[in-house]
């Protein structure tokens, strides 16, 4: 069963064809970066602007790159919230008009759903249930996996996402945006022990986040050392090392709890070599088995999406898209259980 995936929740535009959920056939990505760079965030109007120029071509070079043509496609799986709501709609009304002209089934994805997803794309899968760690620019999230289309929500940041803190922290050094890379490059030349920030564990039990007061305690720092820029390197390494630590802490804490012998850590912050090695050191001492997408699926793309799709469609019973579906531009969050 192939599935066109479509995702234009922020600031990429990106089509994908996979094929079971599993196989990769394409995978495009049309990142708005630079477009953005200059304002140091996403404007959400010129997003929308560039998802119309850039849909229609992405679309067409994920079908070329798969070798299908548009009668091949089973199914359409479209990103449909969270987001930024002028953005996903330019892919939601392509998706509906593509498979409506097709008459073919297609299904609205949680960009959420879709990213926790995104690591049976990669070689190694998690078992269900698994203890996941969502952390993106706009989340940082826990969940109690169950099957494909069965997470449960466990707890949240309370004010910056991970993938925010690292822009911010980058925005105020003055490294670029976006900011994760940036650091992450920059962290490994520096001295991680040096400057102390602030782990925030909150209450250790709990499986909630805050990284507002480690972002500025870096502020208050800079503030404090006017010769900051001599050890910049030490600076950012200080501050990706306690965002790790709790990271890792809690991401870990949850599986305990939980009683899962996986774990797994999406989003585009999974991108992030330090968090990536400690994770799998913490893991393996536990001996629970740790899963991470390739790093060119932590950040934003349509195969995620696409696999998705499948794990609904494929059911006979399974949901499907209808006319009147609308985006959706925040989380929909379940109680914790
Ligand atoms: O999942 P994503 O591509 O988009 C959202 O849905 O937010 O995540 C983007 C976020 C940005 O905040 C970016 O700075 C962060 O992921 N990021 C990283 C790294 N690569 C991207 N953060 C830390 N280390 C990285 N290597
Ligand atoms: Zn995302």
């Amino acid at each position: 069963m192939k599935i066109l995936g479509i995702e234009s929740s922020c600031d990429e535009t990106a089509a994908s064809v996979v094929e079971d959920g599993k196989r990769i056939l394409s995978s495009v990505v049309a990142t708005q970066i630079e477009l953005h760079q200059p304002y140091g965030g996403v404007v959400p109007e010129l997003a929308s602007r560039k998802h119309i120029e850039k849909i229609v071509p992405v679309v067409d070079q994920a079908l070329i790159d798969a070798g299908v043509s548009r009668r091949d496609i089973d199914g359409v799986a479209v990103t449909r919230g969270p987001g930024l709501v002028g953005a996903l709609l330019v892919g939601f009304s392509f998706a509906k008009a593509f498979a409506y002209g097709l008459g073919i089934p297609w299904i609205g994805v949680d960009h959420l759903e879709g990213h926790l997803n995104s690591v049976f794309l990669s070689e190694s899968a998690p078992e269900f249930p698994f203890a996941a760690l969502l952390v993106s620019g706009g989340h940082t999230n826990l969940y109690y996996v169950r099957s494909h289309t069965d997470a449960v929500f466990m707890g949240q940041t309370r004010d910056d996402a991970a993938g925010e803190a690292f822009d911010k922290v980058a925005k105020m050094l003055d490294l670029g945006y976006p900011g994760g890379v940036v650091i992450s490059r920059l962290a490994s030349q520096g001295d991680p022990a040096r400057i102390q920030f602030p782990r925030p564990y909150l209450d250790k039990e709990a499986f909630d986040f805050s990284f507002s007061g480690v972002k500025t305690a870096v502020k208050r720092y800079i503030e404090t050392h006017p010769d900051y820029t001599d050890h910049v390197a030490d600076i950012v390494a200080g501050f990706q090392e306690a965002v790790v630590d709790v990271l890792t802490f809690k991401l870990i804490h949850a599986a305990e709890v939980k009683q899962c012998r996986n774990i797994a850590v999406v989003g585009g912050v999974a991108a992030n070599g330090r968090l990536r090695q400690r994770l799998g050191e913490a893991a393996t001492e536990r001996g629970i088995r740790f899963h991470v997408p390739d790093i060119e699926l932590c950040g934003d793309n349509a195969a995620m999406i696409a696999a998705t799709g499948y794990y609904y469609l494929v059911d006979p019973n399974g949901p499907r898209g209808a006319f009147d579906d609308d985006v959706y531009s925040r989380a929909i969050i379940q109680p914790p259980s």
